[in-house]
């Protein structure tokens, strides 16, 4: 089930600290470096919600659409852009597993921080391969649940619980699955799932530690530029190990199921 009203203040955190701003726009950064947007290309965003990779791939230069079925947040995107002054990108209200489009109608395809609330995720990435021309690129920006941070924070709680004989503050810890995902990922269950669509050549981490006990409050207490290189340091050992870091992104070229082969088998 679906809300189609839904906004996103459930998601995204209303006051926000060094280490997120720092991982959102990484997160973002690199996905819409991967789609290779620029004038001449079509790049379509799958689950667009408030429209701003759109808009940003849109103000790089290229044709882009905005691909999201919740009313509520394609309307505050339309809104948005009818207020931008230079070229804006199409809006369409449309399911990830049904897209709109003819077969390769576009040169790279965007789903960030989306595929784990869709109910068919495995349909969702078939479909944007389908949309995606041969030579053309697919990015996944997906949450990891089994990040460094997950662990670590998982094993305190265990440990808190069961030999201190603490009780935890009620509510979703950052490492349980919020209840709107459908999907709880990990990086194998990523490469999996993207690996049945698409020849993969980009399977990299983005940051690392976000969520883990105190570190919000320690990043925003060191001065700026040992803040920055810390994170800088935790995001390139994220590169190299995307298993533990916090978001994973994928990325890579559509695979084409030979129809010959179809027919033979
Ligand atoms: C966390 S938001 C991410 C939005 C955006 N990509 C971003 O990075 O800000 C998840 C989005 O997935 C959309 N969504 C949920 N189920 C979907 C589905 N089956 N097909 C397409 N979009 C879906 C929601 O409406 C919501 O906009």
């Amino acid at each position: 089930m679906v809300d189609l009203d839904r906004d996103m203040s459930d998601v995204v955190p209303t006051g926000t600290t060094r280490d997120s701003e720092y991982l959102f726009a990484r997160m973002t950064g690199r996905t819409l470096e991967l789609a290779r947007p620029g004038r001449g290309t079509r790049v379509l965003d799958v689950a667009s919600g408030f429209g701003q990779d759109a808009m940003a791939l849109s103000q790089r230069g290229s044709w882009a659409v905005g691909a999201e079925p919740s009313q509520r947040m394609s309307g505050l995107a339309r809104l948005q852009s009818e207020q931008a002054s230079d070229r804006t990108p199409d809006w369409v209200r449309s399911w990830s597993d049904a897209l709109p489009f003819r077969d390769a109608s576009f040169d790279g395809v965007i789903c960030k921080g989306a595929l784990d609330h869709f109910d068919r995720p495995l349909e969702a990435i078939a479909e944007m391969a389908r949309v995606t021309r041969c030579e053309g690129r697919v990015v996944l920006a997906i949450a990891n649940f089994e990040s460094l941070s997950c662990r670590v924070a998982r094993g305190l709680d265990r440990f808190k619980e069961t030999w201190l004989g603490r009780r935890l503050p009620r509510g979703r810890r950052h490492y349980d699955v919020p209840s709107d995902h459908f999907t709880r990922y990990e990086i194998e269950l990523m490469r999996e799932q993207a690996h049945a669509s698409l020849e993969l050549d980009v399977v990299e981490g983005i940051s690392m530690a976000w969520g883990m006990p105190g570190w919000s409050r320690s990043v925003d207490r060191l001065p700026p530029p040992v803040a920055q290189s810390t994170l800088n340091g935790l995001d390139r050992m994220a590169r190299l190990l995307p298993g533990l870091s916090d978001v994973v992104i994928l990325a890579g070229r559509p695979r084409r199921v030979r129809k010959s082969s179809m027919i033979s088998a």
